[in-house]
């Protein structure tokens, strides 16, 4: 892969310049070759690692070992795509805990990023986080880590209630100095409007095409979980009339996809 590393300020750039960004989830060094050969600029190593890797049926169980360890195998192959790690769950619940899991995933994970999950609440830990180097994404929407307060994996903000709380949220975070926001399962109205109104670039999960990058499960976009997909997945190694692709390739088609405002459409999204 050439070109320059991929910073927190050149995704500001990409924004400011209208080109977008395409994420996925990565957990190994050998992925994490394939996915930044194939043009990713962000490569997630999320808690989903708990799910799609060991067989959970939730990420609550994930440790700061395990996302350590993932870290590492995938930052040790990543020459230019940036590497963000999600800090697991309850390991940011104080602002010293966050600290300390950061040192971790940053210092022996070599992430360049950490991702957190939840509101304003965590506008000091994020604050805390930046002075002291810790470039911090938000995670807000859907948060797979409050899954047994919520009961359900369900979209969030479909209300107005809602979507003014999601709102409030991501600009006190923002404010706090997060450099990213991940929105998942929102509607598409309420992520186009949010990525016009933050500056720092919004990356959405089934929040529609109006964010300013994309983010998958890797194992979802690739087709290899049993079971029913996400309404807001798709399968890009089985692209009707495309014959048989390569993971490579079928991690371009993605790229391409996002890049191109073709990915998701309509089918894949809430309005
Ligand atoms: O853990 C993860 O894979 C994530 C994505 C769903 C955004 O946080």
């Amino acid at each position: 892969m050439t070109g320059a590393p991929i910073t927190n300020s050149s995704l500001e750039a990409m924004k400011s310049g209208g080109e977008r960004i395409a994420c996925l989830t990565c957990y190994d060094a050998a992925f994490a070759s394939v996915l930044e050969g194939a043009g990713v600029e962000v490569l997630l190593v999320g808690d989903s690692l708990g799910m799609v890797l060991q067989g959970q049926r939730t990420t609550v169980s994930v440790t700061l070992d395990h996302m350590v360890y993932h870290s590492a195998c995938v930052s040790r192959v990543a020459r230019r795509a940036l590497v963000m790690a999600d800090m697991p769950f309850l390991s940011y619940a104080t602002e010293d805990r966050a600290l300390a899991a950061a040192e971790r995933l940053m210092g022996e994970g070599g992430a360049a990023m950490v991702k957190l999950e939840g509101g304003g609440e965590l506008a000091r830990t994020v604050a805390r986080l930046t002075r002291f180097g810790a470039p911090v994404c938000a995670h807000l929407g859907l948060l797979p880590q409050s899954i047994h307060q919520l009961g359900s994996y369900r979209y969030q903000g479909k209300d107005d209630a809602g979507a003014a709380r999601i709102r409030d949220d991501a600009l006190a975070l923002q404010d706090a100095g997060a450099s990213l926001l991940v929105l998942e399962c929102v509607p598409a109205s309420l992520a186009g409007e949010l990525a016009a109104e933050l500056t720092i670039p919004v990356i959405g999960i089934g929040a529609g095409a109006r964010c300013d990058g994309q983010v998958l499960v890797l194992h979802d976009m690739l087709g290899l979980l049993s079971g029913k997909a996400p309404r807001f997945s798709k399968d890009f190694l089985a692209e009707p009339g495309a014959g048989p692709l390569s993971v490579s390739a079928a991690v371009r088609r993605y790229v391409d996809a996002v890049k191109s405002g073709g990915f998701p459409g309509a089918e894949h999204t809430l309005a």
